[in-house]
């Protein structure tokens, strides 16, 4: 048996009995099984994560809350393969990340995750569609048709006329697109953001709450650690850590999640009106 199957993940797509489809599970992005994560200080082992499980399934859309230092950044690096859990299992589709080496681990980093961080992490050198194409000059991609890429995510975010800018010459709310433009070079299965609306003002954290909503729409999985409750408010789903443990795990009605676009959408009409 795969250890899919020891998961229960299931293919939507089962041959033969068209019932079987309506009641059948969707296929997981990912499954965490008593995940650890201890970081061995000299004097002292912090013990970031203490056995948190769960499952995510392709297309959700998940926030992670819970006090600093309860491990929501350290559990959102496992998920993108930037390290490597201490114990537990971590399946990314059918892919177990806590037995690959390095090399698998940054090879599934570039193909499969996008990641967008609070401090945008942009090349100041770089103008914005050179950031946009990092991710495809690590794999060796640097031709016309990536560039064209490039420029095509740049318009989606709404930076077609700041193509040439430097890092510098952009706003925060300019610099984090340019961020998330780049997480999606790679056409990623997970978009992961840990407080990607951490420094934004609440115009700029609804824009790009939008395009959260709209990758989301497309059928990808999207996973953000906020620590604000109307941000989480727009996910499909709100996991509380507490301590490196899993707290509480709760579904976002549809109806919640509307009013919480609709209060922001208020709110940003009202600040403009000021401006
Ligand atoms: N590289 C590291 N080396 C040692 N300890 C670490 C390291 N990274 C995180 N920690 C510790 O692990 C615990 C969890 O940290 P983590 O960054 O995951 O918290 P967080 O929930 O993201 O907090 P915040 O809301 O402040 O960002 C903290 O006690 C932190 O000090
Ligand atoms: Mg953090």
């Amino acid at each position: 048996m795969s250890m899919a199957d020891a998961y229960g993940s299931h293919d939507t797509t089962d041959e033969g009995d068209s019932t079987a489809v309506v009641n059948t599970p969707r296929r997981l992005a990912t499954a965490i099984r008593d995940l650890t994560k201890e970081y061995v200080l000299k004097s002292e082992t912090v013990r970031a994560l203490r056995g948190v499980s769960f499952d995510v399934p392709e297309g959700d859309f998940v926030a992670i809350m819970g006090p600093s230092g309860s491990g929501k950044s350290t559990l959102l690096n496992l998920l993108g393969c930037l390290d490597k859990p201490t114990t537990g299992s971590l399946l990314l589709g059918t892919d177990d990340i806590a037995s690959m080496s390095d090399d698998e681990l940054a090879d599934i980093r570039c193909q499969r995750i996008g990641f967008v961080f609070q401090s945008y992490n942009l090349i100041q050198q770089l103008s914005v569609v050179e950031n946009i194409q990092v991710p495809l000059y690590y794999q060796g991609k640097l031709g016309s048709d990536e560039r064209e890429r490039a420029v095509k995510l740049a318009e989606r975010v709404g930076l077609g006329d700041r193509l040439d800018h430097r890092p510098s010459q952009l706003s925060g709310g300019q610099q984090q697109r340019v961020a998330i433009a780049r997480s999606l070079v790679n056409d990623p299965f997970f978009v992961l953001a840990d407080e990607a609306t951490g420094n934004l003002d609440s115009v700029t954290t609804e824009e790009i709450l939008t395009i959260f909503d709209e990758l989301n729409e497309e059928g990808r999985t999207i996973i953000m650690v906020t620590h604000e409750d109307d941000v989480a408010e727009r996910a499909k789903r709100i996991i509380r850590l507490k301590d490196g443990m899993l707290h509480l795990d709760e579904v976002v009605s549809e109806e919640r999640r509307s009013e919480a676009r609709r209060l922001q959408r208020e709110n940003v009409v009202e600040l403009l009106a000021r401006e």
